[in-house]
């Protein structure tokens, strides 16, 4: 399977069966096919995501619903690549992993809409746990190769009707991704929009997935 061109033209890819017997090694061989394994912020190169006290509801380490976002949208140059890795689906049903196509939901809006995503500057901060200043960019920027997206309605300060329309648009385009232990997915963070619902076992879900950033 060529990673990159599935990437290209799907924006995301899912592998069923990729194997258990070493998650981190497996995520870091297949992004490397492609791209460079990058970590942010000091931070592990691969990150074990499961629940731990502390935390805002909607973040990696949270159990509440996680709104359609682009990770890292308060950083100047995001991680192009984000590779996913099911360790464990949670054995009570939640924290389901979802995606969605902002490429399709921006061609669901109206031309108006898409102008004001691409001119009106939209401020967005960092999340709780992260010690950062805000970013102030439009949300979509128009580059050669596609829309390079960032966004992260959760953290909006009262977001204004095409921001709105946006993110109803994402939400009417989601996928749910068919994961079980072993299931790896990568996808294209400039244009795919991922999420997750609710955790059902709160602090004592056995939820547990692992995630490595790629750069181009
Ligand atoms: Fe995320």
């Amino acid at each position: 399977m060529d990673l990159l061109k599935e990437l290209q033209e799907n924006g995301y890819v899912l592998i069923k069966e990729a194997g258990l017997h070493d998650p981190n090694d497996t995520l870091e061989t297949a992004v490397a096919t492609f791209a460079q394994p990058i970590s942010y912020l000091g931070l592990p190169l691969v990150m074990d995501l499961k629940p731990k006290p502390g935390f805002q509801p909607a973040s990696y380490a949270g159990t509440g619903v996680f709104d359609l976002h682009t990770d890292l949208s308060w950083f100047e140059k995001p991680p192009k690549y984000i590779a996913m890795f099911c360790v464990q689906p949670e054995s009570a049903g939640g924290g389901r992993p979802l995606l969605a196509d902002g490429w399709k939901a921006l061609a669901d809006l109206s031309p108006e809409d898409v102008d004001y995503l691409k001119t009106q500057p939209v401020t967005f901060p960092a999340p709780d746990h992260i010690d950062y200043p805000p970013l102030t960019d439009p949300i979509v920027t128009d580059r050669g190769e596609g829309p390079f997206i960032r966004f992260r309605y959760d953290l909006l300060d009262e977001p204004p009707a095409p921001v709105q329309n946006f993110f109803a648009a994402i939400n009417d385009n989601i996928i749910y991704v068919d994961v079980a232990p072993g299931t790896m997915f990568i996808f294209d963070n400039d244009r795919m929009l991922h999420g997750r619902t609710e955790l059902k076992g709160g602090m004592n879900s056995d939820r547990h997935f692992k995630r490595l950033y790629g750069d181009a």
